[in-house]
């Protein structure tokens, strides 16, 4: 009878507080979901016809200049925080948080579990000394287009070897075979 007594309100407690949040967490994720949609598929057309009409040496404009504009107008339309972040970074201010790190390599995990790598994402409601956050991490798997600029580092074009080591002296970013995760696309919005 005793534990009755503490357990039920113990668990009310809980389901007040967790229901609001679970609620707000999957219409954010629902949101963060067509964001990226939105923003990849953007960024992916674009890619694409810049390495069309002047090869990958010319298309790292698109990755540099590009990438960051698109992630910031899709930021300033939906209030979300849009950042790229890899463990092996290119651009030095792409190094993952210690969320972006556990979020890739639980994604990795999964992956080795049997998904498939285009549609894996997680969020998660996070306490900061702010308040709650949201963070939605989407795994951006290698294709066979990326192993122009993140493949095996002796395949890499000349002219692409060139622009990286003159543009980003210290990337770590080269390697990946297709298939492996080359980085997360990561948003975060306070709630
Ligand atoms: C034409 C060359 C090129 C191609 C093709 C390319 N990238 Fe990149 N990628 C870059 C450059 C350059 C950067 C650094 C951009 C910057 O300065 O922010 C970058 C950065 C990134 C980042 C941000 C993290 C980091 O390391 O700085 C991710 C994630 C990424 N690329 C994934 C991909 C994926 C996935 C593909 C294939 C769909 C791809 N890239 C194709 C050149 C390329």
């Amino acid at each position: 009878m005793k534990k009755f007594a503490l357990a039920l309100p113990l668990l009310l407690l809980a389901g007040c507080a967790a229901t609001p949040n679970a609620e707000k967490q999957a219409a954010l994720t629902d949101s963060a979901r067509q964001t990226a949609a939105g923003l990849l598929q953007t960024l992916g057309g674009e890619l694409k016809a810049a390495m069309a009409a002047g090869g990958p040496a010319a298309a790292i404009g698109v990755c540099k200049e590009r990438a960051p504009k698109i992630a910031a107008e899709a930021a300033q339309k939906t209030g979300f925080s849009i950042k790229r972040a890899s463990p092996k970074n290119r651009n030095p201010k792409a190094v993952p948080d210690a969320w972006e790190t556990a979020a890739q390599a639980s994604l990795e995990a999964r992956m080795a579990a049997g998904e498939k790598p285009e549609t894996l994402d997680m969020s998660a409601v996070v306490d900061t000394p702010e308040g709650k956050l949201f963070r939605y991490a989407k795994a951006l798997p290698t294709q066979a287009v990326c192993l122009n600029c993140h493949g095996d580092p002796d395949k890499l074009s000349p002219e692409v070897q060139a622009k990286l080591a003159t543009e980003y002296p210290n990337d770590k970013a080269v390697g990946y075979s297709t298939g492996m995760i080359r980085g997360v696309l990561s948003m975060k919005k306070a709630m």
